[in-house]
């Protein structure tokens, strides 16, 4: 393993790919199955088969109750604490789900990642493979009525029902995928957090200087070293600011650390009865014989049970470590606590002259008691002033707490799914929560009205360009990794997208004046897409179809925080880059923004070669305008981009725009950013150039505009999608 090179914390930014590293990075020897599955191919259920219809016909109350079964039912390959499974689903789940990141949408339980490389081998989901196979029955039984993912989270909340924790509620729905999400950045370093990499924190900086949109402190974890930063038990600022950072990234303040953290730790307990270095490979690295167990020990026992080793630190939190209870708190603190270091030498704290009654049972012998412990980021619940005050009153008004766990669990599980319309089966709560982005239901306009406001515009004197960059930044925020933005609800207007630098506040003010002054009863929403509509069809696009029944939120229901999340920093779309100098090229800016549009590559190509034409840069940028008939939708980028007249130079070294000269003339033709010439550059995009720029192209160029087009404006519509899941 060599040193760590391209990780932006140390060196120069711009060195990492886009991706990072790979999983054939850190496992030479994998099979690359990836040969026979472009593009998503490897799903053997097909493109026909609908989870939503079959979750709706699973019979759900049999599988809670296979679920409870399973909780105790101790198998000698892998045997339970206590005799209960709960614990350790409650950790699978939260890992499962805690990948989620707010800056791109991407991780979190939504598809079932945690069954392939890299997750599947990370050094912080250690024996959660023996988790997944012990659920395998249940899986095998219930088919594809029931999809690992969503499987993962309901397994956690039945462990928590099972031990007399509180529950918010379950929505269903989660399909699986059948390989790696190739479209996750997890970071540029090449070793793991147990081989000394880092912490992705620079205590010398601000402290979110974490790269985006990571949310993890060192590569391997769900969030931060247990043990302290570096492992460094004493730096409680620095393990507070870790944790608070971490979770941050992932939209839980500090109410919600303090209530999933000890929610979590009043039960089960932590694994380090051994010694670590018996340990084999991780899954993914594993031999054949070893059928994706990772992990094994050469320890006499085998290493399971009494010698199971995981995190390495050993120990439960409470004294009744199976059981909903007040114990962590009331432990956390009444009693001072003491470093120790558990059997595989892993930093842990201990309550120093605890009484036997409370001190927890042998999770293999209940006859044995043994100290509890905590973790040094447990201990910041303590230590960290605000973490306290929170624990304290946790402490002392149980219910409250009760109630936070419940909802913050909740948030967590549900985070990654979307609008509520997403969510199925019977424990849908009823009760909307801000961190859904509601919506209220719109009405569907009219025929008539429909006409009335596109004539309406039509005369109102708003340009092609207004209409569609106004139409493409309500839409456009739109991203398929949560499910999250879009055009309905019209947030474009509401703070903080309507000050967004991207979104030319100016502009788009007077342009949702405008269509607040016509639409009538049409949701501006509608208004907003319809104005798109209008604008095509006078640019030449043809018909041009349009689906209303949006509705408006309101400022209240929106979260302006976690709307900030949002803002693109570069949208190659409207040929923008912020004023933020960014670790990655602009080009692969736009292939991260397509990609969280679920654009293909043609889609992406046609839409913005169109959206040059039609004069949709930000503030009126006049690079890659390559047209003399600004708004029609021409194919004229493309012919021009393509002709062999222009030389092409950059006009300064930081290589983010280029004009060009005509080759016998020498006068100045165009200008460009990297977004325009990328099209010409790389062989494959300028395939697909080449289709819209033949003389055959162009018809085929504004069909595959409007339907691309289509695609984005329609993308958040779970309204309409859904309601057949919702008789
Ligand atoms: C176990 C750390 C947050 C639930 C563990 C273990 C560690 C750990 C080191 C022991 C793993 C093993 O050796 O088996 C942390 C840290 C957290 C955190 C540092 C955040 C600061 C959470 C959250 C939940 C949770 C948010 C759930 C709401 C659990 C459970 C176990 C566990 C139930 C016991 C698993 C078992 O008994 O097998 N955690 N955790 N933890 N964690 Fe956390």
């Amino acid at each position: 393993t060599g040193e760590m090179s391209g990780c932006p914390m140390h060196g120069e930014g711009g060195l990492r790919a886009l991706l990072g590293r790979t999983n054939k990075d850190w496992w030479p020897d994998m099979l690359a199955i990836d040969i026979l599955t472009p593009n998503g191919a490897s799903n053997p259920l097909g493109e026909d088969f609908d989870y939503a219809e079959a979750f709706n016909a699973l019979d759900y109350n049999a599988l809670k109750a296979d679920l409870t079964a399973l909780m105790t039912d101790s198998q000698p390959w892998w045997p339970a604490d206590y005799g209960h499974y709960g614990p350790f689903f409650i950790r699978m789940a939260w890992h499962a789900a805690g990948t989620y990141r707010t800056a791109d949408g991407r991780g979190g339980a939504n598809s079932g990642q945690q069954r392939f490389a890299p997750l599947d081998s990370w050094p912080d989901n250690g024996n959660l493979d023996k988790a997944r196979r012990l659920l395998w029955p249940i899986k095998a039984k219930y088919g594809n009525n029931i999809s690992w993912a969503d499987l993962f989270i309901l397994a956690g909340n039945v462990a928590i029902e099972s031990m007399g924790g509180p529950s918010f509620g379950f929505g269903g729905g989660r399909a699986d995928v059948f390989e790696p999400e190739r479209d996750i950045y997890w970071g540029s370093e090449d070793k793991w957090v147990n081989q000394g990499v880092q912490t992705r924190i620079d205590p010398t900086k601000e402290m979110n200087d974490i790269e985006g949109p990571l949310a993890a402190i060192q590569m391997g974890l769900i969030y931060v070293n247990p043990e302290g930063p570096q492992g460094n038990p004493h730096d409680d600022a620095g393990m507070a600011r870790d944790m608070r950072e971490t979770f941050r990234r992932m939209a839980m303040n500090d109410e919600e650390v303090v209530a999933l953290t000890a929610g979590g730790h009043t039960f089960g307990k932590a694994h380090g009865n051994g010694d670590a270095s018996l340990l084999g490979a991780a899954p993914a690295g594993g031999d054949l014989a070893a059928q994706g167990f990772g992990w094994v020990s050469t320890h006499e026992s085998g290493g399971i049970g009494e010698h199971t080793v995981t995190s390495g630190i050993e120990g439960a939190w409470t004294n009744t470590p199976d059981k909903w209870s007040e114990n962590y708190f009331r432990l956390l603190l009444d009693y001072d606590y003491e470093l120790v270091q558990s059997p595989a030498g892993a930093n842990q704290w201990q309550p120093i002259n605890q009484k036997e009654e409370d001190m927890a049972p042998a999770a293999w012998d209940p006859s044995i008691k043994v100290p509890t412990m905590m973790t040094t980021a447990d201990m910041q619940l303590k230590r960290d002033p605000e973490y306290r005050k929170i624990s304290e009153r946790f402490r002392h008004d149980h219910e409250a707490f009760k109630d936070a766990f419940a909802r913050a669990w909740f948030k967590l599980t549900h985070r990654d799914m979307g609008p509520k319309a997403r969510y199925l089966g019977p424990e849908v709560p009823a009760e909307d929560l801000i961190w859904q982005d509601p919506v209220p239901a719109g009405t569907k306009p009219s025929d008539a009205d429909v006409a009335a406001v596109k004539q309406k515009i039509a005369d109102s004197g708003l340009t092609v360009s207004q209409l569609v960059k106004t139409a493409w930044a309500s839409a456009s925020t739109y991203r398929k990794s949560d499910h999250r933005g879009g055009a309905n609800g019209a947030r474009v207007a509401l703070a903080p997208q309507k000050d967004w630098d991207v979104n030319e506040p100016a502009m788009l003010a007077k342009v949702i004046d405008t269509l607040n002054g016509l639409r009538g009863s049409m949701s501006l929403a509608d208004a907003i897409v319809l104005g798109g509509v209008v604008a095509l069809e006078k640019a030449g696009a043809g018909n041009v179809p349009f689906t209303g029944g949006r509705g408006d939120a309101t400022q209240d229901q929106t979260d302006v925080e976690s709307f900030d999340w949002l803002e693109p920093e570069a949208d190659a779309f409207r040929n923008y880059v912020g004023k933020k100098k960014l670790a990655v090229k602009t080009e692969e800016m736009m292939l991260d923004r397509a990609s969280l549009l679920g654009l293909s590559v043609p889609e992406m190509t046609v839409l913005i070669g169109g959206l040059r034409v039609l004069g949709a840069n930000h503030g009126d940028r006049g690079h890659g305008h390559f047209t003399k008939r600004s708004g029609q939708l021409t194919n004229d980028f493309f012919v021009n981009l393509l002709g062999m007249t222009n030389v092409w130079k950059a006009t300064d070294d930081t290589e983010e725009e280029y004009v060009a000269t005509d080759r016998k003339s020498g006068g100045e033709t165009w200008r460009a950013t990297r977004a325009d010439l990328v099209f010409g550059s790389n062989s494959e995009l300028r395939a697909v150039a080449e289709i819209y720029a033949q003389k055959d192209g162009e018809e085929k160029f504004k069909r595959d505009f409007v339907k691309a087009w289509n695609k984005v404006m329609n993308a958040d519509r779970f309204d309409l999608s859904y309601a057949k899941y919702h008789r």
